[in-house]
């Protein structure tokens, strides 16, 4: 009998990614009977605003060089150009006194792709924790690499550990009750908008290192941070170069979104099974992938250049802002408002008698703005809404201002 190709059978098990195509299908026949209504799009988190200018200079005598044959360069090295490394490694960690070295960083081209393949070095038998609610990045990677064993509808995969973050506990999970090998975390945190202080972080530290587990910690949204007890990094925890690795990017902190340039940080001190994460990773991407492009990296660069910085600032500044204004404008309509003081990310508690999903139905109909329903990012999000502040402020202010008409008490 003749021998049929096997497909990788884990992607069957994978929840078909509903989310933002069904608001995508719900806006659309909403608009289909409502021709002309003016929606506001508080509901995706993507940046708005335009790269500063320093960057994109950066980045256009970067292709200049690469149309010179004096100039011009082939493959970069696949972990990033020193130049780069080094940027990262003095702006963003030993100016705030954390000493990570440049062959600690991996240059790439995405959070995403870093904390979606991160598991390629890891054994399929481990045990995987995730927040519930859950940048779900996280829980489809370890399905697709069978470590989530069976999905049932309420409970969800059988062999991952869900560790709720609620509000009576500020939205931070509680440390897992069973053994977990591979922690993820992500503060400030996607889709709650909740940040976490240096105590607090310090418990899930010790426990990694008390339990041999590996914490994965995205701080994809650092740059959001204004509380001065919240680490802008894991490794400003004592330990935790032996028990962790950090994803970062460049698309919130600098408007990377469609550049595409982040980076992970792997320490030299994480060995597991006697073997260093670090020496696995640079071999996992040196086979895998061929860099990232020499005029990104450079674009890259130059967020660190004081204009740069300068650039960076103000539009984190209008996010701010933005973030601001509808926390203002929600409390005021006496909404229940978390999250966007240290995050893009403003995470509201629908009214009494509502799901998710009625709610996101009822703001479009009362007031045509589109947010994202909580119960899209796990079951303990149902009974919230996301709403972001990547719009630009008149948007912003005409969208609260509609809701506080609609809902003010
Ligand atoms: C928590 C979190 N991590 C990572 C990413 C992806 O980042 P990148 O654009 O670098 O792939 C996102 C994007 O929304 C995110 O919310």
């Amino acid at each position: 009998m003749q021998k049929l190709l096997k497909i990788n059978n884990n992607f069957a098990k994978l929840p078909a990614n509903y989310l933002f195509v069904e608001i995508a299908n719900r806006v659309e026949k909403y608009l289909k009977s409502h021709p002309g209504a003016e929606i506001i799009k508080l509901g995706i988190g993507d940046v708005t605003r335009p790269l500063p200018k320093a960057v994109v200079e950066a980045m256009k005598k970067a292709a200049d060089e690469m149309g010179d044959s004096a100039t011009f360069r082939g493959y970069g090295p696949e972990a990033g150009y020193p130049f780069l490394r080094e940027a990262i490694a003095q702006n963003d960690f030993r100016s705030r006194g954390v000493d990570i070295e440049a062959d600690e960083i991996f240059v790439s081209d995405g959070a995403k792709s870093d904390t979606g393949s991160i598991g390629d070095i890891l054994g399929n038998d481990n045990i995987v924790a995730v927040c519930d609610p859950v940048y779900p990045v996280y829980v489809d990677t370890n399905v697709m690499a069978g470590r989530a064993g069976e999905y049932a509808e309420e409970k969800g995969f059988d062999r991952i550990v869900y560790m709720p973050c609620r509000r009576e506990n500020n939205f931070l999970p509680e440390l897992p009750s069973c053994r977990a090998d591979m922690i993820y975390l992500c503060f400030p945190n996607n889709p709650t908008g909740m940040g976490i202080d240096r105590a607090n972080l310090k418990k899930w530290v010790d426990y990694a290192l008390e339990n041999h587990s590996l914490i994965l910690y995205d701080a994809a949204y650092e740059a959001f941070i204004t509380d001065p007890d919240m680490p802008h990094s894991i490794f400003e925890i004592e330990g935790a170069k032996k028990c962790a690795i950090e994803f970062r990017s460049f698309s919130k902190t600098a408007g990377f979104t469609g550049i595409r340039c982040a980076y992970s940080i792997i320490p030299k001190e994480l060995v597991f099974d006697g073997v260093s994460l670090n020496r696995l990773w640079d071999r996992r991407q040196s086979t895998k992938m061929n860099g990232v492009s020499y005029p990104v990296q450079r674009a890259a660069e130059a967020v660190y250049s004081e204009e740069g910085k300068r650039g960076i600032r103000e539009n984190i500044a209008c996010y701010q802002k933005n973030a601001k204004i509808m926390l203002d404008g929600f409390a005021k309509a006496g909404f229940e408002v978390f999250g966007g003081v240290n995050s893009p990310y403003v995470w509201l508690k629908v009214p009494d008698g509502f799901t998710s999903w009625e709610f996101f139905d009822l703001l479009l109909e009362k007031t045509n703005v589109v947010g994202t329903p909580g119960s899209g990012f796990g079951s303990c999000g149902e009974g919230y809404f996301r709403l972001t502040s990547f719009n630009t402020e008149e948007n912003t202010k005409k969208a609260v201002e509609r809701i506080v008409t609609t809902f003010a008490k």
